[in-house]
């Protein structure tokens, strides 16, 4: 039996799940491929619960951690995490999970590429870090499909868009264009805005509906759509910053530091001029769309865009993501990935399938 230890850091949304999904398909991975997966330490920002033997945390210990943090209690210990790896990698293959939100996880996660390990994101802001920080290269310089780096999960959450992308590029295909809808939040609400909704009104709906961050302006910004941009494009090869790329944020500049009640109420302003943006698109057969665009020649561009309602881009309709490759043999007919781009359950079992792919390889 092969075994491999798991270190799940951030137990949130998406790593709570990730926990349930490891303990119900154990049995299942031991069957089918003579794997065994243990999970070695669960950490939060407050700390880390670590198993006390090479057995791992007992599926006890591990539901009671994934429940307390639903019910806001602070589960587990104060261990530092840091600290114990070594311990972990040593005695066997490790393969570190970071689903944190946020930059507090980056010298952990180069820690465990440093000693061996396997690493899998959901969490885009390791990878989003400036090309001059040296920690970037550390991490980039793992992220072939060769590495021990998988971050399927920061773009498109489940969907397979960055494995797509590499099998192109391991079989030399010529990428000459990524256009996506990389956002539910922004797909829910020009959905709204092209069936007659008042732009604000269809910000509160997703809201209401909890397609937006709790602050709309964090989505809105474009930040995060221009974060996936960033991943795609380094993925490349083309190692652009953030300030590289041309974002049109939806967040009027007098708004960005209101509050989120008097953001909502001033948003009606907008209505109007995005309100005769979605008529016009519909009066020439276009539709409004949130798009994330890469070109060979041109880079990143994020922005509101007129896309013809005819293109699969076009028709896309409520939060689904979609993303369309434009290269040197799907040429006529682009390679086209689509579906729901955010979930904790999907976004979970992305990080499991990568673990999987890792698993294989460090155990073998
Ligand atoms: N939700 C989705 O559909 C989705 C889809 C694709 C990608 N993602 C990405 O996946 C990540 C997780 O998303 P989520 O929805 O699960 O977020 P979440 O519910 O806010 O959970 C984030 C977790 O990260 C933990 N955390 C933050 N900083 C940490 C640190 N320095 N060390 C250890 N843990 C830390 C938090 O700990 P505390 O419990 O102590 O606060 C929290 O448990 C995010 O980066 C998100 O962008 C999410």
């Amino acid at each position: 039996m092969k075994r491999v230890s798991l270190v799940q850091v951030g137990f949130g949304t998406v790593g709570g799940v990730l926990i349930e999904q490891v303990m119900g398909n154990r049995v299942l991975w031991r069957e089918r491929f003579k794997l065994d997966v243990s999970i070695a330490a669960v950490a939060g920002r407050s700390g880390a619960t670590v198993a006390p033997d090479a057995g791992g945390l007992d599926d006890d210990v591990l539901r009671r951690l994934v429940n307390d943090r639903r019910r806001g209690a602070s589960g587990g210990t104060a261990t530092s995490l840091a600290d114990a790896l070594p311990g972990i990698v040593n005695s066997g293959p490790t393969i570190v999970l970071d689903a944190a939100a946020g930059e507090g996880t980056v010298d952990l996660d180069v820690q465990a590429l440093g000693l061996g390990a396997g690493l899998v994101l959901s969490n885009k802001a390791p990878l989003a870090l400036p090309v001059s920080d040296p920690r970037t290269q550390a991490l980039w310089s793992e992220t072939a499909s060769t590495g021990r780096l998988k971050f399927e999960a920061t773009c498109g959450a489940g969907l397979p868009v960055i494995s797509t992308l590499q099998s192109l590029l391991d079989t030399d295909d010529r990428i000459e264009e990524i256009s996506g809808a990389l956002s539910g939040t922004f797909g829910a609400i020009f959905s709204a805005v092209g069936a007659g909704v008042p732009f604000s009104e269809a910000v509160r709906d997703a809201r209401a509906q909890g397609y937006t961050e709790p602050d709309p302006r964090d989505d809105l910004s474009g930040l995060d759509v221009a974060r996936k941009g960033l991943i795609l494009s380094r993925a490349m090869g083309k190692m652009i910053d953030i300030d590289d790329i041309e974002v049109h944020s939806l967040v009027p500049d007098p708004l960005v530091a209101v509050s989120i009640d008097e953001f909502l109420d001033r948003l009606s302003d907008q209505d109007l001029d995005i309100g005769r943006q979605a008529e016009e698109s519909l009066a020439t057969e276009m539709s409004l769309k949130y798009i994330m665009n890469w070109t060979a020649g041109g880079g990143v561009t994020v922005g509101l865009r007129r896309v013809q309602r005819s293109t699969v881009l076009g028709a896309l309709q409520g939060p689904e993501n979609i993303v369309s490759f434009r290269t040197g043999r799907y040429d006529q007919y682009s390679c086209v990935v689509s579906g729901p781009g955010a979930g904790a359950a999907v976004t979970a079992a992305g990080m499991l399938a990568d673990m999987l792919t890792l698993a294989h390889r460090l155990a073998g």
